[in-house]
C-alpha cells in the first residue's frame, strides 16, 4: 500500500514538472501577436496576468500610454526605461488599435 502510493507520488511529481505552463506556454507568448517588440511585451506584461487582458483591447496610442502609467502607478508594475517603453509602448499601438478585431489570437 505505502509503496504504490510512493510510485502514484513519483508519477504525480513527474506529470507536475512535464505539465509546466512555461512549455509551450512561453513559446506561443500566450497569444500574442508576431511581432518587434513581443517578447519585450510577453516579459514586461504577464507576470500578473494573462495576454489575453491586452488582446482584448484594442486602444489608440495614447490611451495604451495611460494603461502603461496606470499599471505602473496603480498595479505595481515596475517602471520600463524610455528604450523599453517605448518599445512595448511601439507594439501595442501597432497590434492592438482600436479599429482592430478583438479577442485576436492567430499569431501572425
Ligand atoms: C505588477 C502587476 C502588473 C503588471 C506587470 C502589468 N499589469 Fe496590467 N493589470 C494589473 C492588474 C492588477 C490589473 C487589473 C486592474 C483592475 O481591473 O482593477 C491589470 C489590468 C490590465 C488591463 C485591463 C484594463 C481594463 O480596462 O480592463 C490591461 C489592458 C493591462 N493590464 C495591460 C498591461 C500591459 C500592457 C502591461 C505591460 C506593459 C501590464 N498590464 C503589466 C497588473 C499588472
Amino acid at each position: 500500500m505505502m509503496r504504490n502510493l510512493r510510485q502514484l507520488m513519483v508519477v504525480f511529481g513527474w506529470v507536475l514538472l512535464w505539465g509546466q505552463p512555461s512549455m509551450g506556454f512561453a513559446q506561443d507568448y500566450d497569444g500574442l501577436p508576431k511581432g518587434e517588440g513581443r517578447v519585450e511585451v510577453f516579459a514586461w506584461c504577464t507576470s500578473c496576468h494573462s495576454a489575453r487582458i491586452i488582446r482584448q483591447q484594442g486602444l489608440s496610442r495614447a490611451d495604451w500610454d495611460e494603461t502603461l502609467v496606470w499599471m505602473v502607478e496603480e498595479q505595481g508594475m515596475q517602471e520600463p526605461d524610455t528604450k523599453m517603453r517605448k518599445k512595448i509602448l511601439d507594439y501595442l499601438s501597432e497590434q492592438f488599435p482600436p479599429e482592430r478585431p478583438h479577442f485576436r489570437v492567430d499569431g501572425e
